[in-house]
């Protein structure tokens, strides 16, 4: 949906528009106001109400977490379905990880696992509430006020796995995508999140991701064959950690519950932690 459509034909009801955020395949972002409140908010519009929509409302109705995006509203008006979340300025971990590698600036470990260590809670609470997300990647994860908060998003993806069904939808990104969803072998689903939080964690480590290519299929091949090396500076337990995370074999992958007892985790960091920006 491409954001040349003229905003007047969307019902923004009681909020005011203020700019375009952001059009991507699947959405569109407007920056607006409660016309009444002044809360400054983000509307996510998707078009004929796909699928994507229905997804995102039933995980956000579920989910309070300080760590997860708060949904205010949503609404169905015409084709266009509209959802209305707290508004996050600080831009995402993708923007970060680019200024980062800009500036030649690494992260020290303790500030990898601060910044991990906030997005592993909000998966481990989505887990507890059966709910996996599916497409968890820096794009995905915003950085709140202060810029040391950091908050999942873009829960469109999001599945319910409360029934216990293996299912063998392929979704997300390929680059943070497991071996097992380029071969429609059924999964549970928090094995899956498992996987990206493994490529989200080796990232930001490296400041590069571990699975790349010139194409999808080359970045699919790359995933199958699984981590061979790490860079220099990995730590001896962080790597044992990412070979866990990134086991191809997803029976034999580690669980939420098991990376919140991993020592890479559970280190109590001696200095506060102070991000570089
Ligand atoms: N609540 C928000 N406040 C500010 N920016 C947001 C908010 N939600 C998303 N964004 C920005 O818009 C981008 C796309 O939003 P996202 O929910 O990921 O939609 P898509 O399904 O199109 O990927 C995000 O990567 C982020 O940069
Ligand atoms: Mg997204």
């Amino acid at each position: 949906m491409a954001h040349k459509i003229p905003k007047t034909i969307h019902d923004l009801k009681h909020y005011v528009y203020i700019t375009h955020i952001i059009t991507n395949k699947k959405s569109v972002l407007y920056k607006a106001q409660h016309s009444q409140t002044k809360q400054i908010v983000a509307i996510k519009i998707y078009e004929n109400a796909p699928i994507l929509y229905q997804q995102e409302i039933t995980a956000l109705t579920k989910l309070q977490h300080k760590n997860i995006i708060h949904m205010i509203e949503h609404w169905t008006s015409g084709k266009y379905s509209y959802i209305v979340l707290e508004h996050i300025p600080n831009s995402d971990l993708l923007e970060y990880i680019i200024n980062l590698n800009k500036q030649k600036i690494f992260l020290i470990e303790a500030e990898v696992r601060f910044i991990f260590k906030q997005i592993l809670e909000a998966v481990v609470y989505s887990h507890e509430y059966k709910i996996c997300h599916r497409d968890l990647k820096p794009s995905n994860i915003l950085i709140g006020q202060g810029r040391h908060h950091f908050i999942l998003a873009d829960f469109g993806f999001a599945h319910d796995f409360s029934s216990g069904q293996k299912i063998t939808k392929a979704c997300g990104t390929v680059e943070y995508a497991p071996p097992e969803m380029f071969t429609n072998k059924p999964y549970l689903g928090p094995e899956i999140d498992v996987w990206a939080l493994g490529v989200i964690l080796y990232t930001l480590a490296a400041l590069k991701e571990p699975f790349y290519g010139y194409n999808n299929v080359i970045i699919a091949n790359n995933v199958r064959k699984g981590i061979k090396y790490f860079p220099n500076h990995f730590s001896i337990n962080l790597k044992d950690l990412l070979l866990k995370m990134l086991n191809i074999d997803a029976q034999l992958r580690i669980t939420t519950k098991e990376i919140c007892q991993h020592p890479w985790i559970t280190v109590e960091d001696e200095d506060e932690v102070e991000l570089p920006f």
